[in-house]
């Protein structure tokens, strides 16, 4: 346990960007104590204080060390045992242990203007940061799952007309609406697992039209939820069927079309390229990497999905994230840790796709890379929407313990994102996203499989209703 964080008392320095000091105004009349069984949304313009929280996980680096946390650093959760957390203006202005919060002048003076959730018996860690999901489709794909469990692979699958490019059927055809709805369905179901922040991806649309219109409806669905969503351009998803056996003109619309478009649009910060094969090439990951970067968005990939590809020569576009990494080279394991390129690995799809195999987890970390987890949320190889599953599969398959997977699953994934200053810890200044769970031990949240443990979320400092179970 760890209980060297600073005063609550010093909480009224301005934070980096100096806007958190006692001046903010606190609008709220006299409130009750509010639990977390209320069923209403908290706004942002009240200040919010989780108190008696059994153990509450701030993810406070203990090294200091610079960059995405690896080797030990990973496991330390920086725990304050008896914490407590003061939001206000969706900030985080202190994490400290309850006694101290109480003691503070300021608190003592305003406690009645604040909102104050009692979390005895329960355990609050930074939001999760899920860095890599396909949320913008519109079925399940049944038939696939059928297949596979009477033996076809994913591949084969693809190969014969399912796969990706059955997805993008029914997102061409879709108005913009119902993706809105699909995408927002989505967002809800993972805040009430714990999740905060998404990075969500396009990628079964393919054509110019239907990648913007799925990166729109990405746009769409963040403004009506509380959470961060950060959106990726995967126009590089496949070869659509009417390209086949034109795949150069296709990575030549992706990179002077789709890419400048989006770019003029402010529709995404990052572009992704499914680097394996059936896919693209690195040679054509190259190519759309290079217009990316010209056109100042940052890149990520999913890579050694299904085959090796070498690493090194991709590392160079200063990758905010690999992702996948099943046959990951040794030699690549240690390019990957010279840098702060982030190893995301996604094992609800080895999981869902009933693979023996599973990612070098202890490899990677063991070898110095940055690792984060996700869910890799899509109707093909991961239709989960549940970090905590994604937890559990990371302890039972990875072999990582559960403090390695919580760190992967916060402050990691917010380095795959490029969102270390704002998200993955509980530290003054930082962005007010919290997970409040269920159980006394943070272990419990991987232990549990299958069961929702998380009795609520706060994002950006807001409770929504539908996560106030
Ligand atoms: O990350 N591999 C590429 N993309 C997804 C699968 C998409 C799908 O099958 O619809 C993945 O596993
Ligand atoms: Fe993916």
């Amino acid at each position: 346990m760890q209980d060297g964080h600073r005063q609550c008392g010093d909480w009224h320095r301005p934070s980096r960007n100096g806007s958190l000091t006692r001046s903010y105004s606190v609008t709220a009349k006299l409130l009750p104590l509010v639990t977390p069984s209320a069923k209403r949304e908290i706004s942002t313009d009240r200040a919010l204080l989780l108190v008696n929280i059994n153990q509450l996980l701030t993810l406070r680096s203990a090294s200091g060390n610079p960059g995405p946390r690896r080797g030990p650093d990973l496991a330390a959760l920086g725990i304050i045992k008896d914490g407590a957390v003061l939001c206000s203006a969706g900030k985080i202005v202190f994490a400290c242990k309850t006694k101290d919060a109480f003691r503070d002048p300021w608190l003592k003076r305003n406690r009645k203007k604040i909102v104050e959730i009692d979390c005895a018996g329960q355990v609050v860690l930074p939001g999760f940061v899920d860095s890599h999901t396909h949320p913008v489709f519109v079925t399940p794909r049944l038939g696939d799952f059928e297949k596979r469990i009477a033996g076809e692979t994913y591949e084969q699958i693809a190969e014969a007309g399912g796969g990706i490019r059955l997805s993008v059927e029914g997102v061409r055809k879709a108005g913009k609406k119902l993706l809105v709805e699909k995408v927002l369905d989505a967002l809800h179901q993972m805040a009430e697992q714990g999740t905060t922040t998404v990075e969500a991806k396009s990628g079964y649309g393919l054509t110019v039209d239907s990648e913007i219109k799925s990166l729109e409806t990405i746009r769409g669905a963040a403004a009506k939820w509380p959470g961060t969503v950060i959106a990726t351009l995967l126009g590089a998803h496949v070869v659509p069927r009417e390209f086949h056996g034109r795949s150069q003109e296709y990575v030549e619309l992706v990179c002077k079309q789709m890419i400048p478009l989006v770019v003029q649009r402010k529709l995404a910060q990052f572009v992704d390229v499914f680097t394996d094969r059936g896919a693209f090439t690195a040679e054509d990951t190259d190519k759309v990497f290079d217009a990316a970067k010209k056109h100042g968005l940052g890149v990520r990939a999913h890579v050694c999905q299904l085959t090796e590809t070498e690493l090194r020569p991709l590392l160079r576009f200063n990758v905010a994230s690999l992702d996948h990494l099943d046959y990951v080279s040794d030699g690549d394991i240690r390019q990957l840790a010279k840098t702060e390129t982030v190893a995301t690995l996604v094992p609800g799809a080895n999981y869902f796709l009933g693979l023996e195999k599973y990612p070098p987890a202890r490899k990677l970390m063991d070898g110095g890379a940055a690792v984060a987890l996700a869910t890799d949320y899509n109707p093909g190889s991961s239709p989960t929407a549940s970090m905590p599953f994604v937890l559990s599969l990371a302890c039972t398959h990875l072999k990582m313990s559960p403090a390695e997977a919580i760190a992967a699953a916060t402050i990691n994934g917010a380095w795959a994102l490029r969102l270390q200053e704002r998200k993955g810890s509980i530290e003054p200044g930082k962005d007010a996203d919290l997970a409040v769970f269920d159980v006394e031990d943070y272990r419990e949240i991987a232990y549990w499989v299958a069961s929702n443990r998380c009795a609520f979320s706060v994002l950006n400092g807001t409770v929504p209703s539908s996560s106030a179970q």
